[in-house]
């Protein structure tokens, strides 16, 4: 079977700053593995290259079996990945919940094209799960930060990818939710068989919930579990 998420080797360089010095990561299918790490530890970066928005000077990215620098257009494996990003910019102009988490079935619907009862059904029952239903008419931008990372956590299950990468999805919340959306997540892990690869901080919360852990440290990814 194709591992789902490879890395080999693994070599950023941002500006001057050598952030990945040889990252070996695996994750395969089915897999909940999670990514720790100090601020500036490379994390985010680390995401930007599963996802295929950054390609690294050297070594091997491959996801869902196919090797991610041999395409041009990654948008088919794009539609395959779920991302929670660490800072959402849905906040910049006026849009409704509903509406920001409709965006993650615009890979389904297609370009130009009007969404159908089952988009605007996967879009209600992603905010359910996530518990957001009760802000489904408010403006994004009227929501607490926390509040706004289920609505990006709404969108990536909306979308129904099979790879979920979450960057710190549980910064803004207090510890109760914080526990509470980590559940979610492991639930939702498992309910829709996906692999799920996780970057925060902090290692104490991932921990009962991850297969493997990687510790990045120094541009060099280490199993710690
Ligand atoms: N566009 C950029 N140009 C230059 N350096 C960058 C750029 N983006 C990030 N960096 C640097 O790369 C390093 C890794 O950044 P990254 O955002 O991946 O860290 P992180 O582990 O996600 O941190 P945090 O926990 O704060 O989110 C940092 O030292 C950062 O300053
Ligand atoms: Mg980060």
């Amino acid at each position: 079977m194709h591992h789902s998420i490879e890395l080999k080797d693994v070599y950023v360089r941002l500006g001057h700053v050598s952030v990945l010095e040889g990252v070996d990561i695996e994750a395969k299918p089915y897999e909940f593995i999670s990514v720790v790490g100090a601020n500036g530890a490379g994390k985010t970066t680390l995401l930007k290259v599963v996802n295929g928005t950054l390609r690294p000077f050297k070594g091997q990215v491959s996801v869902l079996g196919h090797d991610l620098f041999q395409f041009k257009n990654l948008d088919f494996l794009r539609r395959d990945i779920g991302l929670v990003p660490q800072k959402s910019n849905s906040n910049r102009f006026p849009i409704l919940v509903e509406e920001a988490v409709l965006i993650g079935r615009y890979g389904k619907i297609g370009f130009m094209q009007r969404p159908k009862e089952v988009d605007w059904d996967k879009a209600y029952e992603a905010m359910k799960i996530a518990g957001i239903s009760q802000f489904s008419k408010k403006l994004v931008h009227e929501l607490s930060g926390g509040e706004r990372q289920k609505v990006a956590l709404a969108r990536a299950l909306a979308q129904e990818p099979s790879i979920l990468l979450l960057d710190e999805p549980t910064t803004y919340l207090d510890s109760k939710s914080q526990s509470e959306i980590m559940e979610t997540i492991h639930t939702i892990h498992h309910q829709r068989g996906l692999t799920t690869l996780l970057v925060s901080h902090d290692s104490r919360l991932v921990e009962q919930y991850s297969d493997k852990i990687y510790l990045l440290k120094e541009g060099k990814g280490y199993l710690i579990k």
